[in-house]
């Protein structure tokens, strides 16, 4: 330990061992260990390109990517010792390589920075996680999709304000979140292409006067592209900022299904029920069946946003290039990463398993105030103006409110004291399945719309599957 500390890399022109205070402040490797398989990855690449433009020589090279391997090994099996005292998981793996080959792996770290290194690092780990997250939320939204066919043209109350509004569909609900979340996995999608950008050989700023090849570690490691400027790619972060946020979205739309999902299976709305395995119990009260899974994925759209704030409040005003308030941006990034990875799954499940009570949603969607707007545009077809007609079905609502009538159980004398352009018999026309038919518009709640809505979903998520791989 104490050998190890006095030989920290960059001690060269020190005269003092750094005070244990600042030690403690300065170390991540608690946390960046978990770049390690990255880390790890581009040391490989680098050591091999290092090796094609002769700057060390193939045998070094060879040498070097063995050691690699083995430190690979070292990580994956939970073997390897993490030194604090050596900062971050750039230098525990440079010093381990070092002890494990000796002299050749001194000239690993040659013509290259720890800047242009964690910059790889963080680069390499979120297309590993872009990817898995991509997978569990395309699952996600094939569970609503999937959902939203198996309830085809089950009615439910459509809300604004909370408030019973108008008709709709189950399935018409349901799409509706798979919409919100297939923009996510568009911004998902998207970041891929700003991630695509190796920034390895921009050194600690300003690239290095050695001869490398960049190019060879890029088609190596799988990247189309350069950075092109190297005071960009040690100092900027916005990449991460953009999943930061794609994270806050994301989960953000999960909260409001799940506030949904809360709702619906309150005894209030009893409109839903959660199976047994995906809700919990109270420790007082045997009764209960509560839904904390829905509720903590509500709650956990808080941090998702605070991590989010915490790295845009450490970018701003930073100058350029490196600071070491950088090293902040990896706690955020994980934390994000990792509710996701637990979130989808449970979302996906509580989807698939949700049980609707499909007589009572219909009993709901059938409340007779809601059929006002449908009076109001059947006076249109008679040529009554719109707000006239609106004026007039709504005194016909506070007649019959006052009277304590539902608005259909009203006489043909007395809807046309109100609506005199009204035909007699008009609500029974308006039955709950002709209004909704009726709402035929490209994205309404008509079942001809939103079978052509599962449709395009159905072949959206085939397509995705056929190019990204995953559940369909
Ligand atoms: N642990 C550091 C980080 O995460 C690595 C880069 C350190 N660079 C430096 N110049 N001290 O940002």
């Amino acid at each position: 330990m104490a050998r190890r500390a006095a030989a920290k890399p960059w001690a060269g022109r020190f005269a003092e061992t750094t005070d244990e205070s600042l030690e403690k402040l300065s170390a991540s490797v608690q946390f960046d260990q978990r770049l390690a398989l990255f880390d790890l990855e581009g040391s490989r690449a680098h050591a091999r390109m290092l090796g094609a433009v002769g700057l060390v020589t193939r045998a070094e090279s060879r040498l070097m990517v063995k050691g690699l391997e083995e430190l690979k090994t070292r990580v994956a099996g939970g073997l390897f010792q993490w030194d604090p005292k050596l900062e971050d998981v750039h230098m525990n793996l440079e010093r381990a390589l070092v002890e494990l080959i000796g002299p050749a792996g001194e000239k690993l770290h040659t013509a290259r920075s720890r800047n242009d290194q964690v910059a790889l690092d963080t680069r390499l780990y979120l297309k590993a996680a872009a990817g898995r997250l991509g997978y569990g939320l395309r699952d996600l939204r094939s569970a609503l999709v999937e959902k939203a066919a198996s309830v085809k043209y089950a009615p439910m109350p459509g809300y604004t304000h909370l408030q019973r509004a108008q008709p709709v569909l189950v399935a018409h609900h349901l799409l509706a979140y798979y919409q919100m979340l297939s923009r996510d996995q568009e911004r998902l999608e998207d970041l891929g292409r700003r991630l695509d950008s190796m920034p390895l050989g921009s050194g600690a700023l300003a690239g290095t006067s050695l001869p490398i090849d960049p190019a060879l570690v890029a088609a190596d490691l799988g990247f189309s592209r350069l950075a092109e400027n190297s005071l960009d790619a040690v100092a900027s972060r916005d990449h991460l900022l953009e999943f930061l946020a794609f994270g806050a979205i994301t989960l953000t739309n999960l909260s409001r299904l799940a506030e949904d999902l809360v709702l619906w299976c309150s005894q209030e709305f009893a409109f839903a029920e959660l199976p047994d395995a995906l809700t919990t119990g109270s420790s007082m009260m045997p009764q209960k069946k509560n839904p904390d899974g829905a509720e903590l994925m509500r709650g956990k759209a808080g941090r998702a946003i605070g991590n989010l704030m915490a790295l845009l409040a450490v970018v701003k005003g930073l100058p350029l290039s490196y600071n070491r308030d950088l090293q902040e941006d990896k706690e955020p990034i994980f934390d994000t990463a990792d509710t996701l990875d637990m979130l989808l799954p449970v979302a996906a499940k509580m989807v698939r398993g949700l049980k609707f009570n499909l007589e009572r949603l219909r009993e709901a969607a059938d409340d007779p105030f809601a059929s006002a707007t449908d009076l109001a545009e059947l006076l249109v077809r008679r040529g009554v103006p719109f707000r006239e007609a609106h004026r007039q079905a709504g005194a016909a609502v506070a007649y019959a409110l006052k009277v304590k009538k539902n608005l259909a159980d009203l006489t043909p004398e007395e809807l046309n004291r109100f609506c005199p352009e009204a035909p007699a018999g008009v609500f029974a026309e308006l039955t709950l399945e002709a209004r909704l038919a009726a709402r035929s518009t490209f994205g309404g709640p008509a079942p001809r719309s939103v079978a052509r809505q599962l449709r395009a979903a159905r072949q959206r998520l085939a397509r995705e599957t056929g190019r990204n791989g995953g559940p369909g």
